[in-house]
């Protein structure tokens, strides 16, 4: 899709699924972070748009605010919002929306007009950096139209501040469209933070290249911007080709499992499929029924013959398969114990405890 060039435009389907994941992760990190002791904490929107589409649904900035204002009293924060559009009149349209939101005096929102999106982060670090020691914990979303204006650096330099996360728009149809032309060569080094992308150019087959492409921004995420945890989710349109992922760069346990609730909990309609990205050989499609066989298998590979815990298989879960922790013990743990013959044994399962439980965490288990 080329960009749109009015000030508002039409919501398209990729853009809603979007925003239902932004819209449902917020209404957990408001209240964690809300009740989290922090005196303040942060909201960026990077790529703000002008907070409209054309038929009156809201955008990023508005859901995000909104879901602050329906939980307002559930925070006992501030929220600084920075909202960042470089087109002036979707700005001002944004900060007309503004104007008549009420809001309370400890919901700080500013639009920065007309300005782009790595100048004014970098002043927003620079300031938060020189104004405290302990910055407040920042949510950067990072939406463009393609990917200029999104220097890696800045992704880095954010992730390098304590409890800070990010969700990054991977606009993969477009990036690949242009990753030839000589005129983009310096915006990919910023966007990548590596020259490394130039090796894409010579990948022949589409699904090398966009492997290639997509683990390389995963990679940086983990590596060059030191994220504890890096998952990706790839949108596939109603052609069923990639339209975009969304990566999401965050150092807390909590931020992840909420992030996969998001994700789990969307309606996936017959315009758009979601699916955990982060590992090709687990391109896992969200829906109402998990692949518990899938999972099964996974914990099966990961620790037959071995003895760990059941704190140990849900760390496992949540950090390196695309599932929840709410997905492994009832549909994976329990009938591999209770099938006949085993292949799960309770090595320390203390008298009354009813097989097929796990509550305790400490419990060993054995994967025969
Ligand atoms: C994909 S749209 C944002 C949509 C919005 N996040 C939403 O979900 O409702 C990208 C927006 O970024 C703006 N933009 C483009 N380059 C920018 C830059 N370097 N800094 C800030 N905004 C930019 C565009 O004018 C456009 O409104």
């Amino acid at each position: 899709m080329a960009a749109p060039k009015t000030t508002i435009w039409e919501l398209e389907p990729h853009s809603r699924a979007k925003h239902e994941i932004l819209r449902r992760y917020l209404q957990a990190w408001v209240v964690i972070l809300g009740q989290g002791g922090f005196r303040e904490f942060a909201y960026i929107d990077g790529f703000a748009g002008p907070g409209r589409y054309s038929k009156g649904e809201d955008g990023s900035p508005i859901i995000a605010l909104k879901v602050a204002l329906e939980h307002q009293t559930r925070i006992d924060s501030g929220i600084s919002f920075l909202f960042v559009e470089n087109r002036p009149d979707r700005a001002e349209v944004l900060q007309e929306i503004l104007d008549e939101t009420d809001r309370p005096n400890r919901y700080s929102v500013r639009v920065a007009k007309g300005s782009k999106f790595d100048d004014e982060a970098r002043k927003f670090l620079d300031e938060i950096s020189s104004k405290s020691k302990n910055p407040p914990p920042i949510f950067a979303f990072i939406d463009p139209f393609g990917w200029s204006g999104v220097s890696f650096k800045i992704v880095q330099r954010i992730m390098g501040f304590p409890s800070c996360e990010v969700l990054v728009t991977f606009m993969y149809e477009e990036i690949n469209r242009f990753i030839g032309h000589p005129e983009q060569e310096d915006n990919f080094d910023e966007f990548f933070g590596t020259t490394e992308w130039r090796d894409a150019i010579t990948i022949q087959g589409p699904a090398q290249r966009n492997r290639f492409l997509h683990d390389l921004y995963g990679r940086q995420l983990r590596e060059s911007a030191k994220v504890r945890y890096v998952r990706s989710f790839q949108m596939r349109n109603d052609r069923d080709v990639t339209d975009y992922y969304l990566f999401y760069g965050t150092n807390s346990l909590l931020g992840l499992k909420k992030m996969k609730e998001a994700m789990w909990r969307l309606d996936a309609s017959g315009e758009f499929r979601f699916s955990d990205a982060t590992d090709p050989q687990q391109l896992v499609l969200f829906s109402k029924e998990p692949q518990y066989d899938l999972l099964k298998d996974l914990v099966i590979k990961r620790f037959q013959g071995l003895e760990t815990t059941v704190a140990v298989v849900e760390e496992f879960v949540v950090t390196e398969t695309p599932f929840r922790e709410t997905h492994y013990k009832t549909q994976v743990l329990k009938p591999l114990e209770l099938s006949n013959p085993p292949g799960l044994l309770v090595v320390n399962s203390p008298a009354g405890r009813r097989p097929g439980t796990y509550s305790d965490r400490n419990l060993r288990l054995r994967i025969l």
